[in-house]
């Protein structure tokens, strides 16, 4: 097993940087075809530029549908440490065509062979905390219990809370039951990688992140929980027989209970997000005419260490040899 030495979060924080400046000049033009298109070729082409042996584990979906970035696909110039990748070049799709807080472009990575496979997974039950309240909630556990379990934790009361929860159907029951313990609530359409960080990031509103959401999604979150050092457990919840049917079939236990040591299970594990659309959690790309600023966070697990990094782009110099165009 070949381990990576150099924080490789920093290059990965340049394919991030990329996909963002391209996607953003899709915000709230209503179509998140084209947006994602220009996110998948600039981040596919930054790719290249990385001395990396990297296997696409979550990516854009099978090759058949998935022309560039699919399971599966080799990205990198082949030399230097092998590695697992999950990319989402817009989380948030919606997000963004619809000109809403929260579409990032996020990578995250560890070492090969160390990052959970979602197979037939789409959906997954999550519940997500910070450091302090990681040893002292339970999955199954009712959802009065683990908030007052993350309140005393957190040394608040549990009406101080602010829970992250998206906005959709299937969890209207989930939201009563919040409300119930006094709990505020933040809905959300889309995003819940955007959602996991805010519960595991002290600097943010938001203490908690509750309901089902995408698979291959919690993959990305664990990836940047195992550095920020809070927790994700994880249910499979297929939302529909075919789901069920097809995880039955490749053998997996639907009653497995995953938590970030299981989804990334090595500790050299790294992970970048920069903010398209802006929001609560990372701001969004602000262009000037000349050139745009860039909001990113970068996390290696191993030590520990997360960046805010503020990048500032300058066209008149990037232009004259990017083979991506941003202006
Ligand atoms: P996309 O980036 O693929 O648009 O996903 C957005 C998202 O909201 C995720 O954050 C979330 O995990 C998932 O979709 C929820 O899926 P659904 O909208 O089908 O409930």
């Amino acid at each position: 097993m070949q381990i990576p030495e150099k924080n490789l979060g920093f290059e990965l924080l340049r394919v991030t940087e990329s996909a963002a400046l391209a996607a953003a000049r899709w915000l709230g033009k209503g179509n998140k075809e084209e947006g994602d298109g220009a996110a998948v070729d600039a981040m596919r082409l930054s790719f290249n530029s990385l001395s990396i042996k990297g296997k696409i584990i979550i990516g854009e979906g099978a090759k058949d549908k998935a022309p560039m970035l699919y399971n599966g696909e080799c990205v990198g110039d082949g030399t230097g440490p092998a590695v697992d990748i999950a990319v989402d070049p817009i989380e948030g799709t919606n997000l963004l065509a619809l000109g809403r807080p929260n579409a990032i472009a996020v990578i995250g990575a560890c070492t090969s062979g160390h990052m959970f496979r979602p197979g037939s997974s789409y959906y997954m039950k999550k519940l997500v905390v910070g450091r302090e309240a990681r040893d002292v909630v339970d999955i199954d556990a009712p959802v009065a219990d683990n908030l007052l379990a993350v309140a005393r934790a957190l040394g608040k009361d549990i009406n101080d809370l602010v829970v992250f929860v998206l906005d959709k159907p299937r969890h209207r029951g989930l939201v009563e039951e919040i409300r119930k313990t006094g709990a505020r609530i933040t809905l959300h359409s889309d995003g819940d990688v955007a959602g996991s960080l805010m519960a595991v990031d002290r600097s943010s509103d938001v203490d908690v992140m509750m309901g089902t959401g995408g698979t291959p999604e919690g993959v990305i979150s664990a990836c940047a929980i195992k550095g920020m050092g809070g927790q994700i457990f994880g249910r499979f919840d297929p939302q529909s027989e075919e789901e069920r049917n097809a995880m039955i079939a490749e053998g997996t236990r639907l009653d497995e209970i995953l938590t970030v040591d299981s989804i990334i299970r090595s500790e050299d594990a790294f992970f970048a997000a920069t903010g398209i659309s802006g929001g609560g959690f990372l701001g969004g790309v602000q262009f000037s005419g000349k050139g745009a600023v860039t909001h990113s966070l970068v996390i290696r697990a191993k030590t520990g260490t997360f960046r805010y990094v503020e990048s500032h782009h300058n066209w008149e110099r990037l232009m004259k040899f990017s083979s991506v165009r941003y202006d």
